[in-house]
């Protein structure tokens, strides 16, 4: 394995032209161990490179380590990569700035800017271990530790492109949050699961089952915005039993589940399984 590229300071530098302050919301500025704004308010910048803008109340913690760990192994697996085609295909050629929520470790904002080099992200999360690798997945990519449930920390009207991929921060307040960052024009990507996502494993493994409809609610999610696409992306995978614990453990089974019990139960079963891997990559813009 090659080893990670050092952070480089310059993506949360150029990122402070979207970022404002949580608490008054006025202009960042880089300061002596962090950023701040005019008022006085601190936010420090971790020696792994993210800057801290989570504010003091928030007790959001997001992914752990060993869900982070997981999920690096499934996206390098090639599994995801379909997904990764729509949402690329969807960020349209100009945009500038790119916004993912919840992104964790900005492998998905990762690849879109590989794709458009004209464009910048900063990814939002609340996961520390997600955030330190995400302030080294790309060069032109900011990572900043934010609870999407408090308030998104990007300064109204800034944002071309925002991206929720399996992520919180919908509902009403995360609508409204999201309206008010986008530039005029802007698209929202939004990714989520289709109810025969992993079904082969609701019922033998006893996961969460995923309800039907969540395409059709992304597309509703921000009033006044059309639909410009909603594109399905659904294949069954022929997977060895590490890779699919790696697939339940990534996400929010692993606050329900043990991964050797779910080894256990796998153990009876013959490998390869086959498991489906279907979403729904829903694409809004605003006028
Ligand atoms: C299922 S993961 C998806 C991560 C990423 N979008 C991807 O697809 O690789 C959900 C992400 O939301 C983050 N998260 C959970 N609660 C959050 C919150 N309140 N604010 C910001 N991020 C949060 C988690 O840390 C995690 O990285
Ligand atoms: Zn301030």
């Amino acid at each position: 394995m090659t080893p990670a590229p050092p952070h480089d300071p310059d993506a949360l530098t150029a990122a402070l032209e979207i970022l404002e302050c949580p608490l008054c919301r006025e202009a960042l500025e880089r300061v002596d161990g962090g950023v701040g704004c005019e008022a006085g308010h601190h936010f420090d910048v971790a020696r792994q490179g993210y800057a801290s803008m989570r504010g003091g109340a928030s007790t959001a913690t997001g992914d752990t380590v060993a869900m982070v760990e997981a999920r690096e192994r499934v996206q390098a697996s090639g599994a995801h990569d379909g997904i990764v085609a729509a949402i690329v295909d969807a960020v349209p050629e100009g945009a500038r700035w790119i916004v993912d929520l919840g992104g964790g470790t900005g492998w998905h904002a990762a690849r879109v800017l590989d794709a458009r080099p004209g464009l910048r992200g900063v990814v939002l999360d609340a996961s520390v271990p997600a955030l330190r690798r995400a302030a080294r997945a790309h060069e032109r990519l900011a990572a900043v530790a934010s609870d999407v449930w408090r308030g998104i920390p990007v300064q109204d009207a800034s944002v071309d492109v925002a991206l929720r991929v399996f992520a919180p921060g919908g509902g009403e307040r995360g609508a409204a949050e999201l309206e008010r960052i986008l530039a005029p024009g802007a698209r929202v990507v939004i990714v989520v699961p289709e109810a025969d996502h992993h079904r082969e494993l609701v019922d033998t493994l006893g996961l969460l089952r995923v309800p039907a409809g969540k395409a059709e609610e992304a597309a509703a999610s921000i009033p006044g915005a059309r639909v410009l696409s909603t594109t399905r992306v659904s294949a069954v995978h022929e997977l060895g039993r590490d890779e699919v614990l790696d697939l339940v453990m990534m996400g929010p089974n692993a606050f329900h589940h043990e991964r050797a019990a779910l080894a256990d139960r796998l153990a009876e079963r013959p490998a390869p399984v086959a498991v489906t891997i279907a979403v729904s990559v829903v694409v809004l813009e605003v006028d």
